[in-house]
């Protein structure tokens, strides 16, 4: 062992005001790292639970799995941009591809939804869900709130109904993801959102706190640049998150919810032709970068 790397041990322990003997002492008994512990192999693959007899309710469950963990990855992207200071242009720009890339993955393996599962099984095991959704993916809201200030998860027609001065909690009312669920002339909430709600809205709530004036948007700004890369590397996630990736999963919900004009329910109980449509939405992270939000009139959206 080179003496300068015995030196740079002691020196990292004496930092610490530790005795470096005994860590590399130790280091005599300890055992390899394998694969199968680092990657938690075992936990991973015990944590698909069908609630049927159906073989593709297992691919449905492991590719929702999949997705999760991608937008674990997004989050852990955009949480390092919103909480550290001082990023760089050129580590921003960097990021942002990075989230671009991840929501690429999301929408061309797609397909293992629409094309990889027997019509008829899916149609008989989503049944045994209700009233579970994808719609209660909590990650793909953190993932709103890092990108974007509320203001722009509140669809336009509804934005005059927020109070002067409105707080975060105000907002929460009437963020657009409320339409699967909330009937504002009864004043009732589906099943489906008010366990959503229950389990996550505080959460929602101190994140949007934590996160006021700091979002991806908001960082953007902060650059005050007119940078041509960095507005297309932009536009590009928008169009990749906010309109690809809902119309390749609306598109799913037609194959097997509207074929031959059926419309059945979906488990989530929303009016989902109507509520997933990006411009039903109206869902941008970086409204100002499209003219007249032309983007939400494109004509891919069918
Ligand atoms: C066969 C596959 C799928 C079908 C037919 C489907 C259908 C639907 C429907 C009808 C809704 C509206 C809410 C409701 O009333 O339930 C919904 C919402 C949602 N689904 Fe799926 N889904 C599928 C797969 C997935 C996958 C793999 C994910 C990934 C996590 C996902 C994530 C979501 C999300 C995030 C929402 C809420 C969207 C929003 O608020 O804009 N879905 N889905």
């Amino acid at each position: 062992m080179p003496e300068d790397l015995l030196g740079k041990i002691k020196d990292k322990y004496a930092e610490l005001g530790e005795n470096p003997k005994p860590y590399i002492e130790g280091l005599l008994h300890s055992k390899p790292i394998t694969y199968w512990d680092y990657v938690e192999v075992d936990t991973l693959l015990s944590l698909q639970k069908p609630k049927t007899h159906f073989k593709d309710e297992s691919v449905f469950i492991m590719y929702h799995q999949v997705t999760e963990l991608v937008l674990k990855m997004m989050i852990h992207e955009a949480q390092q941009l919103v909480f550290e200071t001082n990023v760089s242009l050129e580590v921003f720009k960097d990021k942002i591809k990075r989230l671009t890339r991840y929501t690429d993955m999301l929408i061309t393996s797609f397909s293992v939804m629409k094309d990889g599962m027997n019509y008829d099984d899916y149609n008989q095991f989503r049944l045994s869900l209700t009233p579970a959704s994808g719609f209660q993916s909590a990650q793909f809201r953190f993932l709103e709130i890092y990108c974007t200030p509320l203001i722009n998860l509140i669809p336009k027609d509804k934005r005059n109904f927020l109070p002067d001065n409105p707080v975060v909690t105000d907002y929460f009312k009437l963020i657009y993801w409320r339409a699967a669920g909330y009937d504002p002339h009864t004043e009732s909430k589906s099943l489906t959102l008010s366990l959503f709600e229950d389990k996550y809205l505080k959460t929602f709530i101190a994140l949007a706190e934590e996160t006021k004036g700091k979002t991806l948007f908001e960082k953007y700004l902060s650059y005050h640049t007119n940078d041509e890369e960095l507005i297309k590397l932009l536009k590009d996630f928008d169009h990749a998150y906010n309109v690809k990736w809902p119309m390749t999963h609306l598109n799913t919900a037609k194959h097997y919810l509207d074929k031959k004009g059926e419309n059945k329910d979906a488990t989530g109980g929303s009016e989902w032709k109507k509520y997933l449509h990006p411009k039903h939405q109206g869902r941008l992270f970086f409204p100002n970068l499209w003219e007249e939000n032309s983007i939400l009139k494109h004509d891919t959206l069918v």
